[in-house]
């Protein structure tokens, strides 16, 4: 069984369909949870999985100046087979990205090729685009430049406002990944 820790910042949904997978879905006999991380102390993810009786633990980006050093010291200690990144807003460190090399896996709600960092569906809601692609990709030291593991294509040309866009992305999203992690978890 492989150890495996989440990392978030912030609502915690895509964390939650995986859990919920681990629990009673098709990730049962795959992984453990080990820990859900929060580099946000307030994290609305972090309530929810404690309410779904998971380990959780966190290092306030804001606060703490040496938070790659803590944050890499910490996960060398809980030494997990993968690490997911689940609405994880903050760049690695280069020298987690290397200690752990293809091992940490992150899910993006564009098509990485086309659109990096933040903000994939209003980027797509923008561009006025009728389909966008949700990735699936291995963590390398660039912005969203690693592996692409799977992709998903979702139609939006019925969508007219963000929040539908936003909306059927994430049940994708929530759906999909657990599809992916499992491949990589075998
Ligand atoms: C998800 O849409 C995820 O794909 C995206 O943030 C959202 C997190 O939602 N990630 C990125 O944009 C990473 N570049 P969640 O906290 O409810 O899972």
């Amino acid at each position: 069984m492989k150890k495996v820790v989440i990392l978030i910042s912030g609502r915690g949904s895509n964390m939650k369909a995986i859990v919920e997978n681990v629990q009673k879905g098709i990730l049962q006999n795959y992984c453990e949870v080990v820990e859900v991380f929060s580099n946000k102390p307030d994290a609305e993810g972090l309530g929810i999985a404690t309410k779904m009786g998971l380990k959780t633990f966190s290092i306030a980006s804001r606060k703490e100046k040496n938070y790659n050093g803590l944050l890499f010291e910490h996960l060398k200690e809980i030494t997990p087979d993968f690490i997911i990144l689940a609405g994880y807003m903050k760049i690695l460190d280069a020298k987690i990205v290397k200690y752990f090399e293809r091992k940490i896996i992150n899910i993006h709600p564009a098509d990485t090729k086309l659109h990096q960092g933040l903000n994939g569906y209003k980027w797509a809601f923008r561009n006025k685009l009728s389909k966008t692609k949700i990735t699936v990709h291995f963590v390398d030291e660039g912005l969203d430049s690693g592996e692409i593991i799977d992709q998903i294509e979702v139609d939006i040309s019925n969508c007219q406002t963000l929040i539908e866009i936003e909306c059927k992305g994430l049940k994708i999203e929530h759906k999909f990944y657990s599809e992916c992690l499992k491949k990589i978890l075998k």
